[in-house]
Formats: structure tokens, sequence, C-alpha cells
């Protein structure tokens, strides 16, 4: 199949080629339109939205949302997220709406939140993955909002990788893990939160908090309400099941092998060298990523994530760095430990899932 690339007026084109990609520049406004009417004939269109990258299917579309299970290699019990450009498009999606939910949504939309609400029964299986409740979030990138008011439908959207890699922020992330495969994708730069939305759940008066985001555990007690952590996530309990399915895969996981280092920073840079040095002389390529400053010049690849301990600098560079690890084929990667603060919960769910567990304490 091949892929539009569509880029609008005034950006920059892409560095890279990739197959059966061709290239449209247009008007914002002519985009959103072939856009949509891919989308309105059951084609996938990946669009940017301010976490990340997602791949749009018209969410009420039953064989649109099985193309996207086959484009991600996605197992068929992991349910996908409607997105929505107004309220009055929740009610195509639920009838039962919590008054803590449009509380919710007052507070935090249009914005990285996905909340579950109780699905409609006419919604196609293969949104909710035949659970009781649909997620549903909408998303502040105007690009994203523009395209689903365009098309009047929902729009289910998963991450616009392939299944097991890391979510993509930039269109040379989707292309490379799904030109040929998809309709299109709309380009505008790289996503302002970098790693996906904060899932949550409503059970009696507390909110569940299923995946961590952006949008912390602090952030939606300013409502009032008990929030808490779904038991299930705990990345380093093998035993605990999940309440979102996505959370049981080993996701995010670059091709060599990952550990992060907790620790006082001495003995943390002290363990990553020796490491390092152990790795090469293994002949094993090896890099390092690093929170804010470089002690580790004799990796074969070292990647800063912030220049500030600041966790939403490095959320922005998180998927980028490990996929740069896959690129440079790395065959170990070392990441220091991050501070043990809310803020930083979410990118730690994501290196631990990435790391599969292998967590080091010096
Ligand atoms: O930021 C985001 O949320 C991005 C952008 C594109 O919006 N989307 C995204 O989708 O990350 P995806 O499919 O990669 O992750 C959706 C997560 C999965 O962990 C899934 O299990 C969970 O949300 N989820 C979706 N619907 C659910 C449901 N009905 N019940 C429980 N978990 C659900
Ligand atoms: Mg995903």
């Amino acid at each position: 199949m091949q892929t539009v690339l569509w880029i609008p007026d005034n950006h920059p084109p892409l560095t890279k080629t990739y197959p059966d990609t061709i290239i449209r520049s247009l008007p914002l406004a002519a985009i959103i339109r072939e856009a949509t009417n891919l989308l309105a004939t059951g084609e996938l269109v990946a669009f940017p939205t301010e976490t990340v990258y997602g791949l749009g299917a018209n969410a009420l579309d039953q064989q649109a949302l099985a193309r996207v299970f086959a484009a991600k290699g996605r197992p068929s019990d992991n349910p996908l997220i409607a997105h929505v450009a107004s309220l009055s498009q929740v009610a195509m999606l639920s009838d039962q709406v919590p008054t803590i939910a449009w509380e919710l949504m007052s507070r935090f939309w249009p914005g990285p939140l996905s909340i579950l609400l109780p699905a409609l029964p006419t919604l196609p299986m293969q949104l909710t993955a035949g659970l009781p409740h649909v997620a549903v979030r909408m998303p502040r990138h105007a690009i994203a909002r523009a395209l689903i008011a365009s098309l009047g439908h929902p729009i289910a959207a998963p991450s616009a990788n392939l299944s097991g890699r890391p979510s993509p922020t930039t269109p040379d992330h989707v292309l490379t893990d799904l030109a040929g495969r998809i309709g299109g994708v709309i380009s505008s730069g790289a996503c302002e939160v970098g790693i996906e939305s904060t899932v949550v759940a409503i059970d009696e008066n507390r909110i569940v908090i299923l995946r961590p985001g952006q949008i912390s555990g602090g952030d939606l007690e300013q409502l009032g309400y008990t929030v808490r952590y779904d038991a299930g996530l705990d990345d380093r309990d093998v035993k605990a099941v999940p309440r979102a399915p996505g959370q049981k895969y080993r996701h995010y996981a670059p091709t060599g092998q990952l550990t992060v280092v907790i620790g006082p920073d001495e003995k943390m840079i002290d363990y990553i060298q020796s490491g390092i040095r152990k790795s090469r002389a293994a002949n094993l390529r090896v890099g390092v990523l690093y929170l804010a400053e470089e002690h580790y010049d004799e990796a074969d690849l070292s990647i800063r994530l912030g220049v500030s301990r600041q966790s939403d600098e490095i959320a922005r560079n998180l998927y980028s760095a490990l996929r740069t690890c896959d690129d440079q084929m790395l065959d170990v990667i070392f990441v220091e430990g991050l501070p043990d603060q809310e803020s930083f919960r979410a990118i730690g769910n994501r290196l631990y899932k990435a790391a599969s567990g292998r967590v080091v304490q010096v």
C-alpha cells in the first residue's frame, strides 16, 4: 500500500526517505480534507497529538478497527482509546457519564487524560475488546481536534508504532514502523509531552490510575476525590494483573538489554562505568541514557535525556532515545535511575517495562 506523508505548508521536509511513501505538501485545511476522506473510507491515518502520534481509524467502523490491529500487530485483547473533538461526541460512546468524569473533563480536557466510561452496548467489539468500559480522551493538539471534528465521529487511536516498539513522537518514527502499511501520516514535528496519556477509571467516588502520565496523581487530587494507583500497576511485581490490558505487555522495549541503575550518584556512576568496561571487554556495544552530566565517554553511545532533572523534558526525549539505541544496535543499555518523586512515576513506568524488571539498586 502507498502511504501519503502530508506536510503542511511552511513545515520543513523530513530528512530521511521511506519506502512506499509519497509526499504531499499542502495547506493544512487541504490536508485535513484529504485525511478525512481516507478515514471515511475505512483507511488509517496517523496524526499528531500532544502526547505521541496516534494511528487513527473511525472508532465506529469495525473494519477500520480491524485494520488498526493488523497494521500494528496488536494483540486483540488490548482495547483502544476513542478520541473526541467536543463534549457532544462523548454521547456517541457512553450514556452513563459519572459526575466525577464530567469534572475531570472540565478540568483536564483538552489534554493528556483518558477516562474510562461505561460503553454503549452498540460500540464495536474491537474498540473495547469486549470490556464494559470505553476509554475516551479529547486531545489538545489542534490538528488532532480538527481531524476528529472534520470526520464527525470519534477516532480510535493507539500509538502509531508497531506493537512492542517505543511510541512514536515524530513523523519519522511513524514512518519507520508503518510506511506502506497505512493510508497516511500528517506531519507536525515532535510531540510536546512525549509519553502517552494518563488513563483513569472511576470506582464509586474514587479515581484509579490505570496508566500514569503527565497528569499525575497529585494533579487529579486537586478535584477533592481520593486517587489511587491500580494495584496491578506495580512494574516490579510479576504477579500483579493490571486493569489496563496494555500494561501487561513488555512495551517500549529496545532490542538491547536495558538496565536501570538506582542509587546515590557516585555509586550509580561507578556501577555504570564498570558495566561499560565489562561490556566492551566482551565485545558488546554499550550505551547510556543519563540525566544531567556526562560521565561515560567510554560508552559507544551516550544520550542525555535532559539538561535538567525535569520530568517534562525527560518525557519528551525518552522514546527518541530508546529508538536511537535500536538504530545504533546496542547490546547493552544502562539508564541512570530517576529521582523518587511522583512527577517521575510515568517515566519510571515506561522505563521499568523497557527494562523487564532489570533494576539494580547500588
Ligand atoms: O496518549 C495516548 O493515550 C495515545 C495518543 C495517540 O492519544 N494513545 C495511546 O493508545 O497510548 P494505546 O492504545 O497505545 O494505549 C491505550 C491504553 C492501553 O494500555 C489500553 O490497555 C488502555 O489504554 N485501555 C484502553 N481502553 C481501555 C478499557 N476499556 N479498559 C481498560 N484499559 C483500556
Ligand atoms: Mg501504545
